[in-house]
């Protein structure tokens, strides 16, 4: 080849390259962001299939991408249902509340993320913090959720419920021993009382819900009741508390609703455990036993806003809640759906009607009082 027609060829080669190595950067600017210095591997990066930080951050019309804090097998079922009904995908990133937060921080205005779920009032309310949220004006958000299970500007919205109940042994204890939180703290039940560490969010929205009943102070003296009344060092989660009662290490726990309902159909040595205890729901003379959510706001800059409040709306159909009760045993936010069996079978109660944006702002609050009371 003369050297003159070589120099053309490979003038020609490289403005191929250049433009296929444009059209390439192009479709992937994500891959173009620098990392921020500093911050911590990120374990949701593992989920490369479903990793929608790889495409393009711009409005697609048939995806929604949610950053969710729910572990749930559950949540799939709802995942493909609506994807039925809309034909809208639905990718998710699953991380604890924590890790995603630092992931959208990282990513910032890039993020393709819609909208973010968590589980627990005091974790949206962090979320709440950072700024992610937008707004969310939509009738059929405010009609089918309670108002106190939603934030008061629509920064995010309660999905499903669940209570904060105490169990006790049947052989130990009678039902008229005790009706509420404030009794825990009782000087009777020293050296009986079993709940996990201050560490929970569960345990900071229930102290925070002690402090919007009775103000600081006296919230302050009941933990220290409570702290003195504790069968051991806090350890475990809401189940070890309950298995712990069955094998008489106190009488009586502090336990999410549906761990109990899990503990139901779960091993037989939980089924033996639970088959021991009598549910209580707090407070029915009062304000109503604490009921926590999990939720979920759409993200700023959302790139796909309409259709993280579609499949939000969707998330409040009654199929969608049936599924959230039947599943995960929580309770449904929507009357028109009914608890799973097991829940029915505990009863109908008085909720405390406390919004839980209350709670969760006093999240740090209550943590706070935990600490000085010596709940560890
Ligand atoms: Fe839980």
């Amino acid at each position: 080849m003369p050297m003159e027609r070589l120099n053309m060829f490979r003038t020609m080669l490289l403005g191929l390259v250049l433009i296929f190595g444009g059209v390439m950067a192009c479709s992937t600017p994500d891959a173009s962001q620098p990392e921020t210095p500093g911050t911590e591997a990120d374990p949701a990066s593992a989920e490369a299939s479903t990793d929608p930080s790889s495409d393009a951050v711009v409005a697609d019309a048939g995806v929604v991408n949610v950053y969710s804090a729910r572990h749930y097998d559950v949540d799939d079922e709802l995942y493909t249902l609506f994807k039925a009904q809309t034909g809208i995908d639905v990718n998710i990133i699953e991380g604890d509340s924590a890790s995603l937060l630092e992931r959208l921080r990282r990513e910032g205005e890039q993020s393709p993320a819609d909208l973010f779920v968590a589980v627990d009032a005091g974790r949206l309310h962090q979320a709440e913090l950072e700024g992610i949220f937008d707004p969310v004006q939509s009738d059929t958000l405010n009609e089918r959720i309670p108002e106190s299970l939603r934030h008061p500007e629509g920064l995010w919205f309660g999905l499903t419920k669940r209570a904060r109940v105490i169990v006790f042994a049947k052989d130990r204890v009678q039902a008229d021993e005790l009706a509420s939180y404030e009794d825990l703290a009782d000087p009777k039940w020293k050296g009986r009382v079993l709940i996990r560490s201050s560490s929970n969010v569960y345990n900071q929205s229930l102290v925070g819900s002690i402090i919007a009943a009775h103000g600081e102070e006296e919230a302050e003296t009941w933990c220290r009741g409570l702290v003195a009344n504790m069968a051991r060092k806090p350890q475990g989660g809401d189940r070890d508390q309950v298995r712990a009662v069955a094998a008489g290490e106190g009488d009586v726990a502090v336990a999410n609703s549906y761990y109990l309902a899990h503990m139901m159909s779960g091993s037989p040595e939980d089924q033996e455990a639970i088959s021991k205890m009598s549910v209580l729901f707090p407070n029915q003379s009062d304000r109503g036993t604490h009921v926590n959510i999990s939720g979920a706001g759409v993200v700023k800059g959302a790139p796909n806003r309409d259709n993280a409040i579609k499949f939000l709306e969707f998330l409040t159909s009654d199929a969608a809640q049936q599924i959230f009760a039947g599943g995960n045993k929580e309770y449904p936010v929507v009357t028109s759906a009914e608890p799973a069996p097991e829940l029915a079978a505990f009863g109908s109660f008085k909720e405390d009607p406390v919004n839980a944006s209350v709670f969760g702002a006093g999240n740090q609050q209550a943590l706070m009082l935990m600490d000085r009371c010596g709940w560890r």
